[in-house]
């Protein structure tokens, strides 16, 4: 694939580093920056044959296969609509739009188009996240009750993301969108989000905008996704989820401890150690290799591949749609306090009506609520009445 790229700052340079790394065929060949220095400075670093200062040229590019969007999320639907208007393939960043408005135009726009779309959410590409989706697809870990994913550092690294205006908001749009679609996917993109509880706050910085947040999303079939998003977390990049089901646990860890621990006195060391590190002497956490902790080349390879071989991406257009719907939402709600209801006006999943509750029978007359070895070897089980509701024990005495 011949890739043009719209932007050239933060995401764009982790794009092409990802893009361009060890012999990966699919290449970047046109930048779009406003500035054409900063546009030359991208090409010549990545090897780029073309550069533009306009975002049309970039996209109307007769070698051009498939657009790359990494500009403020303020530009995205610009862009897609002007991909769509050009019939190329695109691929936005995340989050797919500031509101879900935006993001179901952009979702109008290249399916009457007939384009090929991708939401670029890296996160729900790391490998211990594919590992982890397996396992919960498998059912490795039973019915999935609660998944916990938090995403939180000191605060992002541009103006525009603190300016409402242009972002959408703060840390819940920035990295809520994350956790959101993590969540969605292990408990299973099928099963309507019904409504959004959410506490946020601008505990730090002087901005309009919520520097710290913590929600709950329900699902139809009981499930709750946490999600915790801060701007005001000193220490590095605190990236984890947990996913707490039926019959299994997982705790998954994926920047801030990887395994990889180092210290140094400072001498000698003159900066990077991994994205949002806020020191780079004493102990130190490093990350093997940050594009594939990311998730970014498993993202494009299932984005490319999928062109090719006409199917979906795992993540589309539609579900960042879904993912803006549960952001909104938990604006309104952290705005009212309440409960409130996510708003999909276009829901392609099961119906919500679809699920019940089925308790686990210990034999004809008895649900079992639980079992335990005791410190003494005695084994316990705890029993409900099917009929009478009576809640009774039987312990076998150890041997
Ligand atoms: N993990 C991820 O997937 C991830 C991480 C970081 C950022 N992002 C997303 O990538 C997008 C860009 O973020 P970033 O961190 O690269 O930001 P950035 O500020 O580092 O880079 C943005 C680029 O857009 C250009 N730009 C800014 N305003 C513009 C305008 N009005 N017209 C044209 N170009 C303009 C800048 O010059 C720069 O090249 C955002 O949507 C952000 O949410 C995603």
């Amino acid at each position: 694939m011949n890739i043009a790229i719209l932007g050239s700052g933060f995401i764009g340079r982790f794009y092409a580093e990802s893009l361009h790394a060890q012999r990966r065929r699919d290449r970047i060949i046109m930048v779009y920056s406003r500035k054409e220095e900063n546009a030359k400075r991208f090409a010549a670093d990545y090897g780029l044959s073309h550069y533009a200062t306009m975002m049309e040229e970039a996209i109307e590019h007769p070698d051009v296969d498939v657009v790359l969007i990494s500009l403020p999320n303020h530009l995205h639907e610009e862009a897609v609509h002007l991909c769509a208007k050009a019939k190329k393939a695109v691929i936005c960043t995340k989050p797919l739009g500031r509101t879900a408005a935006e993001a179901m135009r952009m979702l109008k726009a290249v399916e009457s188009a007939g384009i090929f779309a991708g939401y670029l959410e890296d996160l729900c590409y790391t490998p211990k996240f594919l590992k982890s989706l397996d396992s919960v697809k498998r059912g490795d870990v039973g019915k999935v009750l609660w998944t916990k994913s938090r995403e939180a550092h000191s605060g992002p690294h541009s103006d525009w993301f603190w300016d409402k205006e242009k972002s959408g908001g703060g840390a819940i749009i920035d990295l809520g969108c994350h956790c959101v679609e993590i969540s969605r996917n292990f408990i299973g993109k099928q099963i309507k989000p019904m409504e959004v509880m959410c506490w946020a706050d601008t505990q730090v910085h002087p901005i309009e905008a919520e520097d710290h947040a913590i929600g709950l999303v329900k699902y139809a079939n009981g499930a709750i996704g946490q999600f915790e998003v801060s701007w005001t977390f000193r220490g590095g990049m605190d990236l984890r989820d947990e996913v707490m089901g039926t019959e299994g646990t997982i705790w998954v860890n994926s920047f801030l401890r990887t395994g990889f621990e180092m210290f140094t006195t400072g001498k000698g060391n003159d900066g990077y150690v991994a994205e949002k590190a806020e020191s780079n002497q004493g102990w130190l956490f490093p990350v093997g290799d940050e594009a594939h902790e990311l998730g970014y080349p498993h993202m494009f390879t299932d984005m490319f591949s999928a062109m090719e071989e006409g199917r979906e991406p795992l993540e589309t257009f539609y579900d960042g749609y879904v993912v803006n719907a549960i952001l909104d939402a938990a604006y309104a709600s952290a705005e009212s306090k309440r409960w409130e209801t996510i708003q999909l006006t276009d829901w392609r999943g099961d119906d919500p009506e679809a699920y019940s509750q089925n308790w686990t029978s210990y034999d004809e007359m008895y649900y079992l609520i639980k079992e335990e070895i005791l410190p003494n070897g005695d084994v316990t089980v705890i029993l409900k009445h099917k009929e009478t509701g009576e809640v009774t024990q039987k312990v076998t005495l150890a041997k």
